[in-house]
């Protein structure tokens, strides 16, 4: 069984369709890459997920459905979504906007060691932790978004478009941070328009257009793809 099963998912705002029948799987400790172009539904696809919006198909975290399960319940269930444009408090220092990502969490020793966990990923917020979180640059505000998803201790970690807008530098240390995470045990879903560094660290791939998943593959296997490279990796 897979740990997370998406089957037939559609989702709906007004009449238009955003999702048709999209179909994916991501196993245990697995880092499965969806790309797709602007307006394919991949946030659409993360939301539906994190059970942020309302959605029919077959949805499962373990083989417990999660269609029944409010967004709110989605956390303890162990999905954390890391959202698009990262929306953090941005008045609220890092360390508040991190330890709030552990909001459900009762065990101070474990919270603490995740946070740990998190400044090991990216010392630059150990340096920062007092620092109101939007004086931080882009990157940086990026690392508190996936450390705060992560503070959730989540089985499946959702990111949505972590590079988007950052800079080069910061963008290769945010792609090697993801995939120690991935190494660590959680599995991840990750949304992303830059494919050359998804195909880095992702091991299978989905590729999304106008709500449907029209490929799907290894990552070796979407590389050998002469349409594709053309298309994603610009090669
Ligand atoms: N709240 C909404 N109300 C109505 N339509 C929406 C809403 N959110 C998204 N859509 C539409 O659904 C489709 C999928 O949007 P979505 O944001 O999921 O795409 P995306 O693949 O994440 O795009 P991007 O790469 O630009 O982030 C688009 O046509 C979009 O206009
Ligand atoms: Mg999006």
């Amino acid at each position: 069984m897979a740990l997370l099963e998406v089957e037939h998912l559609q989702v709906r705002y007004g009449k238009a369709s955003a999702l048709e029948d999209v179909s994916l799987q991501v196993g245990e400790g697995e880092l499965v890459a969806v790309l797709g172009p602007n307006g394919a539904g991949k946030t659409t696809l993360l939301k539906a997920i994190a059970r942020g919006l309302p959605s029919e198909g077959g949805l499962r975290l373990r083989g417990r459905s999660l269609h029944e399960l409010p967004s709110h319940r989605a956390v303890a269930a162990g999905i954390c979504l890391c959202p698009e444009g990262r929306r953090l408090f941005p008045e609220l220092s890092v360390l508040k906007n991190l330890t709030l990502g552990a909001y459900l969490r009762t065990d101070p020793t474990e919270v603490a060691s995740d946070l740990e966990r998190v400044y090991g990923l990216f010392p630059v917020l150990r340096e920062r932790a007092r620092q109101v979180a939007s004086t931080l640059s882009g990157g940086e505000q990026q690392m508190v978004a996936i450390g705060r998803a992560l503070m959730g201790r989540p089985a499946l970690l959702l990111l949505d478009e972590p590079s988007v807008g950052i800079a080069h530098r910061l963008k290769i240390q945010i792609f090697d941070a993801i995939a120690e995470i991935g190494r660590a045990g959680t599995a991840i879903l990750l949304v992303e328009q830059d494919a050359v560094s998804a195909l880095r660290i992702a091991s299978r791939v989905y590729v999304l257009e106008h709500g449907r998943v029209v490929r799907e593959g290894s990552a070796a296997q979407l590389e050998a793809c002469d349409e594709l490279r053309q298309i994603y990796l610009g090669v």
